[in-house]
C-alpha cells in the first residue's frame, strides 16, 4: 500500500519522540507495506530511574504518538497495538497503516522536531486562561492536568525539587547512571545529554565532569566542599522558581499494566508538543514522580543509610504540594514557561541505525 520510502520518511519524523536521558529505547522494523513493528525495551537494567521500565514505556507511548502524527502527512491512519505474550522488558507494538481518504495532517506536526527539553531558566509570565485551556485539554480525557502556578507553589516545589536532588547526587547508584549519560564538551549528542543542554555554566560543567569521573571525588567534593549546592542552585532550585507554572499530569485511572504507562506517554507527547505549538518551553522533572514510585511500593532506591527514608519523606511532601494521599496516581511532572530556545540539544540515533531485519 505505502512505499517503503513513505515509512521511513514517517520513522525519521517518529524517532525525534522525547526519550529518558534520550536513550531511544525503540528499534523499527518494516514487516510489510502497511505494518511497521516497534521492538521497545527498557533500561531498568542499569538506570536507577527507570523504575520496573515504567519511564520507558512511556517513551515508547510518546514514540507511537508521534509516528501517529507523522503518517498523517502521508493521509496515513496509524493504528498500535502491543503484541500479546511479549514480556514488559521487550514489549512490540505493531503499527497498521491504512489510507484514510480525507485525512488533514495533525495541527501538531509542525511541533514534532523544534520540541526540544529547555533545562535553563525560563520566563515567569503567567499562563493565560486560553493557554490553560489548551493544555488541560492535549493529554485527552484519561488524565488530569494540575498546574502550580503562585510564586508560593513554585517554591514550594524547588523545596521538593532541592531535596530530590539532594538523594539523586549523593546516591551511589544515581552516580553511576549520571556518569554514562552526559557527552560532556558537546553541543548536541546524537545518544546522550550534551553537556549544553545541562543547564550548568560552563565553569561548573567543568567542575561537574572532573568530579564526576570517580565516586571517591563525588563523596569528597560533597563531604567537604559543599559539592551538592552549585549543581542543585543551577539544576533545580533557580529553574524551579523561574518558570511559569509546574504541570502534574495524573491519570484517572491507576495504572497497573503496560498499556497505562504507554497511554501515559502518548499524553506527556500531547502536552509538551501542546506546550510547543503555544510558543512555551517545558522540562521533565521526574526524580520526584519516580522516588515517588519506589517509596509507596516499599522499593529499596539505595543501598546507602537514609536515603530510603528520605525519598518516603519526599514523596509525603510531594503530596501535600499537590493536596492528595498517598493512592493517587502521578504519571509526569514538568515545568513549563518561555524565553529563549536552548543553544544545545540532543539529536536522535540515524535513522539506519535504528532498524532492524534490513539487509
Ligand atoms: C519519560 C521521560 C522522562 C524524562 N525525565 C526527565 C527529567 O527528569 N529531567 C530532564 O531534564 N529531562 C527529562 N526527560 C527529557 C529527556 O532527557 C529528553 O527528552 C531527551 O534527552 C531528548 O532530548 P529532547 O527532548 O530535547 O529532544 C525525560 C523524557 C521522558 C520521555
Amino acid at each position: 500500500m505505502a512505499e517503503r520510502e513513505t515509512l521511513l520518511s514517517i520513522l525519521d519524523l517518529a524517532r525525534w519522540a522525547p526519550s529518558g536521558d534520550n536513550t531511544q529505547p525503540w528499534r523499527f522494523e518494516i514487516v510489510s507495506d502497511d505494518h511497521i513493528a516497534i521492538h521497545g525495551f527498557d533500561t531498568r537494567d542499569w538506570c536507577l530511574y527507570d523504575f520496573d521500565g515504567r519511564p520507558s514505556h512511556m517513551a515508547h507511548g510518546a514514540l507511537l504518538e508521534t509516528l501517529r502524527i507523522a503518517a498523517t502527512v502521508f493521509g496515513l491512519d496509524a493504528r498500535w497495538t502491543i503484541r500479546p505474550g511479549c514480556p514488559d522488558t521487550a514489549p512490540i507494538y505493531d503499527v497498521r497503516l491504512r489510507e484514510e481518504p480525507g485525512l488533514v495532517p495533525d495541527p501538531l506536526l509542525p511541533q514534532i522536531k523544534t520540541r526540544v527539553v529547555q533545562r535553563r531558566p525560563m520566563s515567569t509570565t503567567p499562563l493565560t486562561d486560553a493557554q490553560r485551556a489548551r493544555l488541560t485539554a492535549a493529554p485527552g480525557p484519561d488524565f488530569q492536568v494540575q498546574f502550580f502556578e503562585s510564586a508560593a507553589e513554585r517554591l514550594a516545589v524547588a523545596k521538593l525539587l532541592w531535596g530530590n536532588a539532594h538523594v539523586r547526587l549523593t546516591c551511589p547508584e544515581a552516580y553511576a547512571v549520571h556518569k554514562e549519560i552526559i557527552e560532556w564538551g558537546a553541543r548536541f549528542s546524537k545518544d546522550r545529554i550534551p553537556e549544553q543542554a545541562v543547564g550548568v555554566d560552563p565553569v561548573t560543567a567543568r567542575l561537574m565532569r572532573w568530579v564526576m569521573q570517580s565516586w571517591g571525588r563525588v563523596e569528597f567534593f560533597n563531604r567537604y566542599l559543599f559539592g551538592t549546592i552549585a549543581p542543585r542552585i543551577q539544576l533545580d532550585f533557580l529553574p524551579a522558581l523561574a518558570c511559569a507554572a509546574h504541570v502534574l499530569l495524573r491519570p484517572l485511572k491507576s495504572p497497573r499494566l503496560l498499556d497505562d504507562h504507554v497511554a501515559a506517554g502518548v499524553a506527556l507527547q500531547r502536552l509538551w508538543l501542546t506546550v510547543t505549538s503555544l510558543g512555551l518551553h517545558l522540562q521533565p522533572e521526574m526524580t520526584p514522580v519516580i522516588f515517588r514510585w519506589y517509596a509507596r511500593s516499599g522499593r529499596s532506591v539505595s543501598r546507602r543509610a537514609g536515603i530510603n527514608e528520605a525519598v518516603v519523606q519526599l514523596a509525603g511532601q510531594f503530596e501535600e504540594i499537590a493536596e492528595v494521599d498517598d493512592t493517587v496516581p502521578f504519571a509526569f511532572f514538568c515545568r513549563i514557561g518561555g524565553g529563549a530556545a536552548p543553544t544545545g540539544r540532543s539529536l536522535r540515533k540515524e535513522l539506519i541505525d535504528l532498524m532492524v531485519g534490513v539487509s
